[in-house]
């Protein structure tokens, strides 16, 4: 988060309420995001983290407070975030390139061939030289998922929302897809925010974890996480990286039983 005029993201006394629920899940949420950072955003299930997303992109409508994006209000803007969800959501029936050219064809204004030469570079740019005319089921899980970011970054934007995106990859494709999206963060530098459940991801990518400490969302409690830039594996051996990620489970734990 950051004290500067004009932030990444910033919510203003923003609530959101479900048409079918008779509370506010989010609750008068005021945060700021500095531009270039990276931060996690950790909660249990359910607590809301997504609704944070879907009211950032667009989805939903805050039912008060302001969210601006680049110091401006979000509302009847187009492509000012990339977001990816949970799932690739790649279309199986559109070769591997179609899916990732997907933001220039909304947007318009490019020839097919300008479009597959963008999705082709895209793709070079996240390991996937030659995988362009595939079809997605050709893809290991951890290839979709770099396609799907190569598809997330074609949209343009400064602010990147990532949804939980590794959390249905197997434990070493995981930890590769980590290092290679810090990687990408470093070469880029975008604005990254990442939602995950899992503490010790959250500690590894953020440069301050956003932690979710009860549900309806009042505050993000702001973490700085103390290990420098650019980092490897080995800083989640030390022992402020240890206590602090027990610190964060011991957190979460009371919300799952209470
Ligand atoms: N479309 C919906 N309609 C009603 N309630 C919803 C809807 N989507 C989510 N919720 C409720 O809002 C809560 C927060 O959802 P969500 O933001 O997806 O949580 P998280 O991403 O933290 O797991 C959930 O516990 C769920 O009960
Ligand atoms: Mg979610």
């Amino acid at each position: 988060m950051d004290t500067g005029t004009v932030s990444a993201l910033e919510f203003e006394g923003v609530s959101y309420q479900y048409p079918v629920e008779d509370f506010d899940i989010v609750d008068d949420l005021s945060f700021r995001v500095a531009p270039g950072s990276f931060h996690c955003i950790v909660g249990v299930s359910g607590c809301g983290k997504s609704t944070i997303f879907r009211m950032t992109n667009g989805l939903l409508k805050p039912k008060r407070g302001i969210i601006q994006v680049g110091g401006q209000p979000v509302e009847g803007r187009k492509g000012y975030c990339g977001y990816m969800p949970q799932k690739d959501l790649l279309f199986p029936w559109r070769p591997v390139w179609e899916n990732v050219a997907l933001p220039l064809e909304v947007k318009g204004g490019l020839s097919k061939a300008q479009r597959r030469e963008a999705a082709l570079a895209a793709l070079e740019d996240v390991g996937l030289a030659g995988c362009g005319d595939k079809m997605p089921h050709e893809l290991s899980g951890g290839m979709r998922q770099r396609a799907a970011f190569a598809r997330t970054m074609l949209t343009g934007s400064d602010l990147l929302l990532l949804d939980e995106p590794f959390s249905a990859l197997d434990f070493l494709t995981r930890l590769s897809m980590q290092e290679w999206l810090l990687d990408q963060w470093q070469k880029h530098k975008k604005t990254i925010l990442f939602i995950t459940h899992d503490v010790e991801e959250a500690l590894f990518l953020s440069q301050s974890v956003l932690v979710v400490e009860s549900t309806p969302i009042h505050v993000l409690s702001d973490v700085p996480v103390p290990a420098p830039v650019p980092r490897d594996r080995s800083c989640l051996k030390d022992p402020a990286m240890v206590e602090l990620k027990e610190r964060l489970i011991t957190l979460l734990r009371k919300q799952v039983e209470a």
